[in-house]
C-alpha cells in the first residue's frame, strides 16, 4: 500500500483528502517536482529543490519548508514506501480559502503533498526500438520554465501523441524547437549533440543537465543553440530525456523513420553514460 504525506501526516494514499475549495483544484495554483529514486537515494535531490524553490519565488508562493525540511519529507517518504527504486511525486499548492478569487488570499497555509510510486524506467523492448512521435505546435504559456500544477495545455499536447499511438509530443514554437509535453529533447546532426537553450519556453530538466554534463566528460561534441523545426525533422537521431524516462530515442516523427530508424550510435553510447553515472553515483557510492 503506498503510503503518501499531506500536511506533515502520513498516510494510505487512499485515505488522503483535501479541500475542493483548495487553489491547487480551483486554478491549477500550485508547484511540483518528481524526483527519481534509485537503491532508495533521491538522484539530484538538491537540484530539484533548488528547481522547487524557483517555482515558488516565481509563483509568489511562500516555501512552507525549504531545502532541508523537503528533503527529511523525502527522505520519509521513500523510507515508508516498498520499492527500491521510486518516483516521488511532490506537490505544494497556495491552500485552500473560504472563497473563490483570482487574487491572493491573505496568506493561508499551503497544502504539502507528496506521494511515491515505483519508479518504472523504459524496458528493454522500448529501449531496442525507440518510440514514436508526433510534432505540435507548442500552444503553451510563456513561463514554461516554471514546474506549475497547470499542465493542461501539456496534457492535451501528449494526448495527441497518444491518439497516434505515440509516446510523446515534440513541440515547435515559431519554426523552433521547445521541448517535449513532458521532457526534453535533444538531437543529434553529423555527430554533434544539439539541445535549445534555456529559457521561458522550456523547463530546465535536471536530465537535460545531468546529459551536458556527460557529454563534457567524455568530450562528445555538443552545442546548445536554437534549434529550427527543420534540423528537426531532418536529424539524424532524437533522444527525449527526463527523470523518469532517463534518455529514450524518438525513433519516428510524424511516421517518418528518423536517420535510421533505429536507435542511434550517440543516443546508445548516452545511455550507457548515464546508466553506468547513475549506477556508480547511486547505488554504490
Ligand atoms: N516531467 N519538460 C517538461 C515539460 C517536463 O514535464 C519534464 C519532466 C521535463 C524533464 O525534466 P526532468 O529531467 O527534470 O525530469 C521537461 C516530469 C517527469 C513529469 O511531469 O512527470
Amino acid at each position: 500500500m503506498s503510503i503518501c504525506h499531506l500536511d506533515g501526516r502520513y498516510l494510505p494514499l487512499r485515505e488522503a483528502r483535501v479541500s475542493p475549495m483548495d487553489r491547487g483544484f480551483l486554478f491549477g495554483d500550485g508547484a511540483y517536482e518528481v524526483i527519481p529514486v534509485y537503491s532508495r537515494r533521491p538522484f539530484r535531490l538538491e537540484e530539484h529543490l533548488a528547481r522547487l524553490a524557483r517555482t515558488l519565488a516565481a509563483l509568489r508562493l511562500p516555501d512552507p519548508h525549504g531545502a532541508a525540511g523537503w528533503a527529511e519529507i523525502v527522505r520519509e517518504i521513500v523510507a515508508r514506501n516498498a520499492w527500491e527504486d521510486q518516483s516521488v511525486y511532490l506537490q505544494v499548492t497556495r491552500g485552500a480559502d473560504d472563497k473563490r478569487s483570482h487574487a491572493f488570499p491573505v496568506p493561508i497555509r499551503p497544502t504539502v503533498f507528496l506521494m511515491s510510486e515505483e519508479l518504472v524506467t523504459p524496458p528493454a523492448a522500448q529501449l531496442e526500438t525507440g518510440v514514436a512521435a508526433v510534432g505540435a505546435a507548442d500552444f503553451r504559456w510563456l513561463r514554461c520554465d516554471l514546474k506549475t500544477v497547470a499542465l493542461l495545455a501539456n496534457c492535451l499536447l501528449r494526448q495527441q501523441a497518444v491518439d497516434h499511438g505515440c509516446a510523446e509530443t515534440v513541440l515547435f514554437r515559431d519554426g523552433f524547437l521547445t521541448e517535449g509535453s513532458a521532457s526534453n529533447i535533444f538531437i543529434v546532426r553529423d555527430g554533434v549533440v544539439l539541445a535549445p537553450p534555456k529559457s521561458h519556453l522550456m523547463l530546465p530538466g535536471i536530465t537535460y543537465d545531468v546529459v551536458l554534463e556527460l557529454a563534457e566528460r567524455h568530450g562528445q561534441p555538443h552545442q546548445v543553440r536554437e534549434i529550427l523545426e527543420d534540423e528537426v525533422r531532418s536529424a539524424d537521431e532524437i533522444w527525449m530525456t527526463s527523470s523518469t524516462k532517463e534518455v529514450l530515442a524518438i525513433t519516428t516523427l510524424d511516421g517518418r523513420p528518423v536517420g535510421s530508424g533505429r536507435p542511434g550510435p550517440v543516443g546508445r553510447q548516452m545511455y550507457a553514460w548515464y546508466q553506468d553515472f547513475k549506477n556508480t553515483v547511486m547505488r554504490s557510492g
